[in-house]
């Protein structure tokens, strides 16, 4: 078996930085990244368990029919690279079909990331396993070295482009395809844009684990800043956008309340919210305008109940 590990400092200082900017910003807003801690990574897999979070096992589906097809449209590949891997459960399937002689997983959530990644690599001893414990909105050039030659295919699932605005999602895209060079192609999965309904139930599941992902947001900043959120006088807040095409995730400060982060104080009126995620849905051909700005041209596409996957080179 190959594993190697290597962690990328500073995503400490940046959670110090990040949270008092935002808190001071107007209206107030939080990087979505930083919901990875240990106890944010365990809820964001019993986030997609839930029953009306289909988005996970829709994509399951779609790759499970559509294997064969996808393989074949991505021939011969030497590298698989997954930016935000976090378990390694989804790139399985295309190691098992594509049989590349190396997997680079990134994940800001170092921790777990090398403990998955070591596991992979232990079930596919043919297979050199690369694990980048790095915050790749920030780091993914520093990838590069850990990189081997030959031909690369980014995979990048689960809608996590949607994560990101449009003109960040296409700075990204572009920065997936400098790192992976032009003989290199995008494997990508999104959400589509559906029945505003089912969106809004799938961010709000009946067990409360999506608001408990969203709370222990300020329980981490709580352990992590020396703050003192009562997470109690705070509430899970999403909604589907229909005219930005977009869920928002917000937490709403729901008594007029002051809170103290690394020694600084910040007023929050009744009623306040505090953004701590957007989740963009796609039309399949604006996406692909999408990447294209990015550099990336279509190659095929495959859909199943309100989900896609774009291959693109
Ligand atoms: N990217 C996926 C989505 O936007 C998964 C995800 C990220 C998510 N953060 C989340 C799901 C917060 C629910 C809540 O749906």
């Amino acid at each position: 078996m190959s594993f190697a590990f290597r962690h990328f400092p500073a995503v400490h200082d940046d959670l110090r930085a990040d949270v008092l900017a935002g808190l001071a910003a107007s209206p107030k807003a939080i990087p979505p990244k930083y919901f990875y801690d240990e106890a944010g990574c365990r809820l964001f897999e019993s986030i997609c368990a839930q029953p009306e979070y289909a988005l996970s096992r829709t994509e399951h589906a779609l790759m499970r029919e559509h294997l064969d097809a996808i393989a074949g449209a991505i021939g011969k590949v030497d590298c698989i690279v997954e930016p935000g891997a976090g378990d390694c459960a989804k790139v399985r399937r295309l190691v098992d079909v594509l049989t590349p002689a190396h997997l680079v997983c990134l994940d800001i959530a170092g921790a777990p990331l090398a403990a998955a990644a070591e596991a992979l690599a232990r079930d596919y001893p043919r297979l050199a396993v690369t694990a980048l414990g790095m915050d790749f909105v920030h780091d993914l050039e520093a990838a590069a070295p850990h990189l081997p030659p030959g031909k690369r295919l980014v995979y990048y699932p689960g809608s996590s482009i949607g994560n990101f605005p449009p003109d960040a999602a296409t700075a990204l895209l572009a920065r997936f395809r400098r790192l992976a060079g032009p003989a290199s192609q995008l494997l990508i999965g999104f959400d589509l844009r559906k029945d505003p309904l089912l969106l809004h139930a799938a961010y709000n599941d009946a067990a409360g684990v999506t608001a408990a992902f969203n709370l222990n947001l300020l329980e981490r900043i709580n352990r992590e800043l020396d703050a003192d959120f009562d997470a109690s006088a705070f509430r899970h807040y999403a909604f589907y956008n229909p005219a930005a095409g977009r869920i928002e995730m917000h937490l709403v400060s729901l008594a007029e309340q002051t809170v103290t982060v690394a020694g600084q104080c910040f007023d929050f009126y009744r009623g306040e919210t505090l953004l701590t995620e957007y989740s963009y849905k796609f039309v399949p051909r604006e996406f692909d305008a999408l990447a294209q700005d990015a550099g990336w041209q279509p190659q095929a596409a495959w859909e199943r109940d309100g989900f896609a996957v774009h291959l693109y080179a």
